[in-house]
């Protein structure tokens, strides 16, 4: 016998699954973790009362679709060419297919079902679509318990793909996603506090990330209470009756006034299962925590792991390469003393200039990396030229010139990741001008990407300012007005403008 379901009831699975796809969204196309993927899958099948769920990700190389999860089946033992089955002609119509009778219905494929005894009877397939139009993958519930998929079954399936699109187009992962995530889920689990904590190794605390009815940091000796414990032991903990339990410290209750009557805590853990700290919800509304309560939260607690640890790693990764660039800077530096700190210079005034001109952040340190390598080329010039003291001749001015050229070729060889992939042009093209009269290429106006415009200008401002061999730097009043020449011919007038703007900030800001 099956009763219908209230709105409110409806309304709270659709939330409930939204949440689940958005935590599955924070860990898609990060570290791979079948088991939280195997979790966050078997959630999606309960809220959607179906038997089996299968996320599809389309791989654009082979045109097939690989299963992301099969419950009951290996991570990625499906795999169907993308025009194929029901989950495949919903792909290509680009709508959703509902499917009561699926062993006689004509998109029916029942190859797996041959292989492995199972019986399909009820299939809901729909397509995951982004933004751009482009096709991601697709969702597949299989088997509705009590009868078939529903219209509501449709609606809330489609808001979860949506969700999962959203994510994929973002690959952000930040810890902040994850607090808002579990203030979110704890409504959902209906309890009165929750709290995120990280270990800090150094201090052998537990720090709180956030937690909920305070706005300090909550900072904890590891070997205390019921967090110090699950943190020391990596085991989840559920603690029914913490007054009676030898682990619990009543410390924070006797200064705070608060009660606490139940405690579930899980320990946050990386890939590798070391522990990052814990999450901790207390006091569950109209009594204790459950086992249901317990998979939820190690399902959210696996996600928060990945990403704070998918932070660390990026933080690290970023700082290594910056550094990596600061030295490659100061190796072309040491070539010539009366140059040296140039580039970062160039980099110091292009970021600033970027201020002006309203940059984001991520192209912001875009400009930054290749106005730091933007001379690297000159590790290819002679040191008698580069180091000469005096008028070059013409046949050392063209000398020097090659460098932007080389800036090209070193740089072209550097594997950059993706978002850095246009620095090679944007570096090598700083000494091109907007009439043409440029080089390497005589690059003219809109053939000159933005970027190097910036650092043209930045360039010419610095080394006009700074001491040479063959002369003292001028003032900055006279650089500009060298720059204002120059502007609407050389160099563009708005980004001269930004410089000046920029500098009248700093000039403020010192007085
Ligand atoms: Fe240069």
């Amino acid at each position: 016998m099956t009763t219908l379901p209230s709105f409110q009831a409806i309304t709270a699975r659709c939330n409930r699954l939204e949440q689940i796809i958005r935590l599955q969204g924070l860990i898609a196309g990060e570290r791979n973790n079948p088991q939280l993927s195997s979790l966050v899958m078997k959630e999606v099948a309960r809220v959607m009362d179906a038997d089996r769920v299968t996320l599809f990700l389309y791989d654009t190389e082979s045109n097939e679709l690989r299963a992301d999860y099969g419950d009951g089946l290996e991570s990625g033992a499906i795999v169907v060419p993308l025009k194929m089955g029901v989950i495949g002609a919903a792909l290509s119509r680009r709508r959703s297919i509902n499917i009561v009778n699926a062993q006689e219905h004509a998109f029916f494929n029942n190859i797996t079902d041959k292989g492995s005894g199972y019986r399909t009877d009820t299939m809901l397939a729909l397509p995951i679509i982004a933004s751009n139009g482009s096709v991601l993958g697709g969702l597949q519930l299989i088997n509705k318990f009590g009868g078939r998929f529903t219209q509501q079954d449709e609606n809330t399936l489609a808001a979860a793909a949506r969700t999962i699109a959203e994510q994929s187009k973002n690959g952000q992962i930040d810890a902040e996603i994850a607090r808002r995530e579990i203030s979110t889920l704890q409504e959902n689990i209906g309890c009165d506090r929750s709290a995120v904590f990280r270990l800090d190794e150094k201090s052998g605390h537990l720090v709180s990330v956030f937690a909920s009815g305070t706005t300090d940091t909550i900072s904890v000796k590891i070997k205390l209470g019921i967090a110090g414990y699950v943190a020391l032991t990596g085991e989840a903990l559920l603690v029914a009756d913490p007054y009676s339990d030898a682990r619990f410290d009543a410390s924070f209750d006797r200064s705070t006034g608060y009660r606490t009557q139940n405690i579930l805590a899980i320990p946050l853990k990386t890939a590798a299962n070391e522990i990052l700290g814990v999450v901790q919800v207390l006091n569950k509304y109209g009594g204790c925590f459950a086992a249901d309560d317990v998979k939820l939260l190690e399902t959210i607690a696996g996600a928060i792991g990945t990403a704070l640890e998918n932070r660390n790693l990026i933080r690290e990764l970023d700082r290594q390469f910056h550094s990596l660039l600061e030295v490659m800077a100061a190796s072309l530096d040491s070539r010539d003393k009366l140059t040296a700190g140039h580039s970062l210079r160039v980099a110091q005034l292009a970021v600033a200039i970027a201020a002006a001109l309203g940059f984001t952040a991520e192209d912001t340190d875009i400009l930054k990396v290749a106005a730091t390598l933007h001379d690297y080329g000159k590790v290819g010039v002679d040191d008698a030229v580069l180091r000469k003291n005096g008028t070059l001749s013409a046949s050392e001015y063209q000398h020097i010139k090659t460098h932007a050229e080389t800036t090209f070729d070193i740089l072209a060889k550097v594997h950059f990741a993706h978002k850095y992939r246009s620095v090679p042009l944007i570096a090598s093209s700083h000494h091109e001008a907007l009439d043409g009269s440029g080089y390497p290429h005589g690059l003219r106006e809109h053939e000159i990407p933005l970027m190097s415009k910036i650092l043209s200008v930045a360039d010419v401002f610095e080394a006009l300012t700074a001491d040479r061999h063959y002369r003292k730097g001028m003032t900055e009043a006279a650089a500009l007005a060298i720059l204002d020449a120059g502007s609407g011919t050389k160099f563009d007038g708005r980004i001269v403008q930004a410089l000046k703007q920029s500098l009248a900030q700093r000039d403020q800001a010192t007085t």
